[in-house]
């Protein structure tokens, strides 16, 4: 977009030379000679810019930059001015000029000051909008679409190159989301962050680079007791943040961590409740579990009798009665099991057989023919590693059987494992080219009974997720709606 600049100066001479030059920088300029006419120009269009001749008449500069305050209150002002007058010119700055420039305008000088009018003033035309974006960003529920869209509204209000949230996760900081251009470096970004959190205010620095020297803006993510991550910007052009900008970037990340508190008190009363419906769940189902041993033992027995007396249709009858009933069964035995939560019987397991045969298990309930699936297993990864086999079994079936759900014939399926020595932990990926999930699935998944499937029971996610934490691992889910889905199990390695 051209931005517009406005140029009074009562020296027609001067005038037409800065409407030139500005002109040649790309600028839309308004030349006018004489400050009164100035003002009905700027009452009729607003201007991103105004350089102002200091010495006019009958209004001189500073009295109708403040008129033109008066009109438009952010829009900065360049005071012109001759050598030796240099006094007035700060006095001028004092009263809400941006800055000054001393005639003859030295070429770079003009360029410097403008830009950095410019971007300044973005900065701040922006707080307003940034404050509604911050807000409605602590309605959505769920912690990495909440961080992305921080970063994104970050470039888009402050007009950054990128912005990357920064979270501390086990005592390091990771890059949760980013926007803009990827960074050359992450060093300086994550300096900066760690700079900021330590300080537990915004903080500059030069981002260095390649002779272009730009400028690096982090703000700590404060979220109760303490810093828990930062917000960083990273300018291309060397801009001098003010106390404003600063305020405002240290606003946005505030808004931010309001986001994750909201999120991490979301997941703790979702778990509370869970708990409580869980307990429900088990002493329900622990209930109907005899009354539906009974029914399917006399379902079965007519479905015999009938047989013997040739009543095929009564016998089909019978036999449908018998199948519902043994879906039942078979829901009230997952939800006991998962009522208690079993003790692990570790023992030495290899992740890979393992992993193949779920993979078998699961295959062999639907139609693979269209499927292409894809195994990558790392082979750096111990033989065998202390885990529950029975358990994981299920975690595993469960996770690849919704994948194959998700895929409805079509489509890739891909289960790669990755051993971690420094952190000791092997990472189970299971990602398919399927359905995908809306936000509300997502943040969903793991409830107890939620399902989107005609016969699902919506207890896989919850059984894998409670398999995997009693291994002391973490569970993790990422999804598009169309494009598919990656879970990934990461489990803590325990040696035989
Ligand atoms: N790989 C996936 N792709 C798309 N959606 C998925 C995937 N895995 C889970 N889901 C969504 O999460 C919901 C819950 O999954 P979960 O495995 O807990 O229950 P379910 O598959 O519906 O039923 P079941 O108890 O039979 O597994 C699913 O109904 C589905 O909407
Ligand atoms: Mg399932």
């Amino acid at each position: 977009m051209t931005r517009k600049v406005l140029v009074v100066d009562d020296d027609a001479a001067i005038l037409e030379v800065l409407a030139m030059r500005l002109g040649a920088m790309g600028f839309d300029v308004t030349p006018v000679g004489e400050p009164r006419r100035a003002l009905d120009v700027a009452a009729a269009q607003r201007f991103d810019l105004a350089l102002i001749d200091l010495r006019m008449g009958p209004m001189d500069g500073v009295q109708l930059m403040e008129a033109l305050h008066a009109q438009q209150r952010r829009l900065p002002v360049l005071i012109m001015t001759a050598h030796g007058t240099i006094d007035n010119a700060v006095q001028a700055v004092r009263r809400g000029a941006f800055d000054y420039l001393t005639k003859p305008f030295v070429r770079d000088e003009l360029r410097t000051k403008i830009e950095r009018a410019l971007t300044t003033r973005r900065w701040a035309r922006d707080r307003e909008r940034l404050l509604t974006v911050g807000q409605t960003l602590a309605s959505s529920g769920i912690m990495e679409r909440v961080l992305d869209s921080v970063a994104q509204a970050t470039v888009e209000a402050t007009e950054a190159e990128r912005c990357v949230v920064f979270q501390l996760e086990r005592g390091r900081l990771v890059p949760m989301a980013s926007a803009g251009s990827p960074p050359p470096s992450w060093e300086a970004l994550e300096a900066a962050a760690a700079t900021a959190m330590e300080k537990g205010v915004p903080i500059t620095s030069s981002a260095g680079g390649d002779g272009e020297v730009g400028t690096i803006v982090a703000a700590p993510l404060v979220v109760q007791r303490g810093p828990t991550g930062a917000l960083v910007i990273e300018t291309p052009t060397r801009v001098e943040p003010t106390e404003d900008d600063l305020e405002l970037l240290a606003l946005f990340s505030s808004q931010a961590a309001i986001a994750v508190r909201n999120t991490h008190e979301l997941e703790r009363l979702r778990s509370g409740a869970l708990a409580a419906l869980g307990r429900m769940a088990t002493q329900v189902a622990h209930e109907i579990k005899n009354p539906l041993a009974g029914l399917r033992l006399y379902a079965r027995h007519l479905e015999q009798r009938l047989s013997r007396a040739g009543d095929t249709e009564g016998q089909e009858l019978a036999s449908k009665i018998a199948a519902g009933v043994e879906h039942l069964a078979d829901v009230v035995a997952e939800i006991t099991a998962f009522g208690r939560p079993p003790e692990l019987h570790r023992a030495p397991t290899n992740v890979h057989t393992l992993l193949d045969e779920c993979l078998e298990l699961a295959a062999a309930r639907f139609d693979t023919t269209a499927l292409e699936v894809v195994r990558g297993w790392d082979p750096t990864c111990p033989e065998a590693l202390m885990l529950d086999a029975r358990e994981l079994r299920k975690a595993f079936l469960n996770l690849i059987v919704n994948a194959f759900e998700a895929l409805g014939g079509s489509g890739r399926l891909g289960l790669m494992t990755s051993y971690a020595t420094d952190s000791g932990t092997i990472t189970v990926t299971i990602e398919d080219t399927g359905a995908g999930m809306s936000d509300e699935t997502i943040s969903r998944a793991f409830d107890l009974f939620y399902t989107t499937k005609p016969d699902g029971t919506g207890l896989g996610m919850s059984i894998a997720r409670s398999v995997v934490q009693l291994h002391g691992g973490e569970l993790t889910l990422q999804s598009r709606l169309g494009h598919g889905t990656r879970v990934q199990v990461r489990l803590p390695v325990v040696a035989p």
